[in-house]
């Protein structure tokens, strides 16, 4: 399942988290890329363990703790500290898979990525290409949002980021490990919270909503591991 989760930063939030990126240092993207995708990958990246990197990250943490339809989606477990990137000049990334554990850098926590995000910084008016390609179940989407909206998708889908040809494609991209690993589950949950919490504003706490979200919360506890 694909989700766009919009508005997770607002304009202004965007616009400090920019200042930010773009006085920052900046190295090869290839720091944090497994081999199949280090032959793949061609762009720059905020150090990891940098002030900058840790700063806005925390931001990014912060406004997905109060993001309902993130959680709902997700159920994140542990998060992975997002990490940043910039596209320019030509730079791309051919089609690769996100590995499948990550250890946190100077810890001993290793994530397990069920979900990838991209989190875009620039507007879509400011680059050309720069799609982020995702083949998904039912074919491949190809996804440019605007400043401050996300992108949930599966992290064993294969993706790719087209060459971005003019101006400069700023993003956070991160993984998570889910409370549930199965996409399929992952997705009815998802589906089934969504409609209760729109029955329960027409119709507020009926007993048949209640008895719902009982449903809701045992199939959780027979699908979730924390
Ligand atoms: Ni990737």
């Amino acid at each position: 399942m694909l989700v766009k989760i919009p508005s997770v930063l607002n304009k202004e939030q965007v616009s400090e988290i920019k200042s930010i990126m773009l006085q920052a240092d900046w190295t090869d993207g290839n720091v944090t890329a497994g081999y199949q995708s280090s032959q793949a990958k061609n762009n720059l990246q905020i150090p990891e363990n940098s002030e900058s990197a840790r700063k806005l990250g925390d931001m990014i943490l912060l406004a997905l703790s109060r993001n309902n339809q993130f959680l709902s989606a997700a159920l994140p477990n542990k998060i992975f500290p997002p990490l940043f990137n910039c596209y320019q000049g030509g730079h791309a990334f051919g089609t690769h898979v996100d590995n499948a554990i990550r250890q946190v850098p100077g810890t001993p926590v290793k994530v397990r990525t069920d979900l990838s995000m991209t989190l875009f910084i620039s507007e879509p008016d400011e680059y050309e290409g720069g799609e982020l390609v995702i083949e998904d179940t039912y074919g491949s989407q190809s996804i440019k949002f605007e400043a401050g909206d996300m992108v949930l998708y599966p992290s064993t889908s294969l993706h790719r980021v087209t060459p971005v040809t003019k101006g400069r494609r700023l993003a956070s991209f991160f993984w998570l490990q889910s409370m549930v690993p199965s996409d399929e589950r992952r997705s009815i949950l998802y589906n089934m919270d969504m409609a209760i919490q729109a029955l329960r504003q027409n119709l507020n706490d009926s007993p048949e909503i209640v008895q719902l979200t009982g449903v809701y919360h045992n199939l959780l506890r027979q699908w979730g591991q924390v």
